[in-house]
């Protein structure tokens, strides 16, 4: 009777205990729940604050950029997309330009139109950045002593559509070490210093939502630019004290030359910005942020992506981008064929020069590092796309 008495009193006391277990268990998770809604719900409305601290209020007012920074800009990749954008933009508020591309006479029409339409300065350095450590001993020759305000690091390469790291040739490896990776660090190395001195500057290094995520089919690209991010707002971090702001601007598809291997990205719309649109957006959230999208409906597509798990991410990107490859494969096919029942294998129309010349002055042009061609399947049936249609068809690349 006893034993009895004393199981029903350990099976009460069990019971009262789990159930106040129970309660506070669910006290704990309705604070846990708590604690997350509050979260999300700062989340959101710091989403909301930096969307419009970032974005808006450089439209509301804009910054004098000569007057913060100075009188002179250097802008690589300056001939085409992005690059041209920038230079025209900042012509536009009097700022004289040093322009850097590959192509003598593409820099030479940019610089006549940037002098005609906006009155400023502007000079011509034909630099090729994928010929790596030799040009940079001249290039700093060419800037020595220049009071530059604004460095635009923007030149960058991508594959010529996505596909597998295999069936990258070896040469677009070294361009995407050099030209994405190497030029941002050296040209910064040259013209930070005097930005020090000065007190005053900014470095817009050009990175890429590709690297929010590691992402398949432009594996090396997205970590090319992943470095520039890195690199950008560790610099930023040291040199902020110095009156120095560096910015690591990162946009989903912009259309441009680079985006012309898919004809959805090469028609501009809300998502895939024109060039001139990116980087009027781009200029008003210079001195508001020093890491973004540079253009706000981009900064909405980074929120929703970031959500994403990686693998959901990457499962989703392979696919994409197999599709995209794969409507390249047809129209390479179908311009090859065009051109074959031409009889021609069609060419760049301008030439690049091949010679070192001394120094430049102002308007006047030398070129540092050899000629340059573009392997673009966009300009022309080659060889090059010739070749990279044959590794498309490889066994081991899949398409969906
Ligand atoms: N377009 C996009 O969707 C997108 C998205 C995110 C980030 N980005 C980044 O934005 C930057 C600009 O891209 P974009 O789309 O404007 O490219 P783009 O239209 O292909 O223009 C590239 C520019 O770089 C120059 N260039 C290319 N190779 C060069 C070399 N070896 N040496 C010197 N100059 C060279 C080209 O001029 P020449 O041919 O006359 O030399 C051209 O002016 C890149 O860093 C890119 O990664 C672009």
């Amino acid at each position: 009777m006893a034993s009895a008495d004393s199981f029903g009193f350990l099976l009460r006391q069990v019971s009262r205990d789990i159930s106040q277990l129970i309660s506070s268990t669910k006290d704990i998770l309705a604070i846990i729940g708590a604690i997350y809604a509050a979260k999300k719900t700062f989340d959101i409305s710091y989403g909301a604050y930096t969307l419009f601290k970032n974005h808006l209020r450089g439209q509301i007012s804009p910054l004098n950029l000569e007057k913060s920074f100075g009188k002179w800009a250097v802008i690589t990749g300056c001939t085409a997309g992005i690059g041209r954008a920038f230079a025209e933009e900042l012509a536009s508020q009097g700022i004289n330009i040093i322009l850097i591309s590959r192509s003598r006479t593409r820099l030479q029409r940019e610089a006549n139109k940037l002098e005609q339409e906006f009155g400023v300065e502007t000079e011509c350095i034909p630099v090729d950045f994928s010929q790596g450590r030799d040009i940079y001993a001249a290039l700093e020759t060419k800037l020595k002593g220049r009071e530059i305000g604004i460095l635009v690091n923007n030149v960058g390469v991508m594959y010529d559509y996505p596909m597998m790291f295999t069936d990258v040739q070896v040469e677009r490896l070294w361009q995407l070490v050099n030209i994405n990776i190497v030029a941002t660090t050296m040209m910064t190395q040259i013209i930070l210093p005097g930005m020090v001195e000065r007190g005053r500057g900014a470095i817009i290094n050009m990175a890429s939502s590709a690297s929010l995520k590691p992402t398949p089919q432009m594996s090396v690209y997205a970590a090319t630019k992943a470095y520039i991010d890195y690199f950008s707002r560790a610099i930023n971090y040291e040199y902020k004290s110095k009156g120095i702001i560096v910015q690591s601007l990162m946009p989903f598809y912009v259309a441009t030359r680079m985006t012309r291997f898919s004809d959805a990205l090469s028609k501009p719309s809300l998502l895939v910005p024109s060039a001139t649109k990116y980087v009027q957006h781009a200029l008003c959230t210079l001195s508001y942020s020093t890491r973004t999208t540079g253009y706000w409906p981009h900064t909405l597509q980074w929120w929703f992506l970031s959500l994403i798990p990686e693998n959901i991410y990457m499962w989703g990107a392979m696919r994409v981008l197999n599709a995209l490859r794969r409507q390249t494969h047809n129209r390479i096919r179908h311009r090859s064929g065009q051109k074959g029942s031409q009889g021609s294998t069609g060419s760049m129309s301008e030439s690049d020069s091949t010679t070192i010349e001394p120094s430049s002055s102002i308007g006047s042009i030398s070129t540092i590092g050899p000629s340059a061609s573009s392997s673009s399947v966009f300009y022309s049936a080659t060889e090059d796309s010739q070749s990279n249609l044959a590794s498309m068809d490889k066994p081991h690349v899949k398409f969906d």
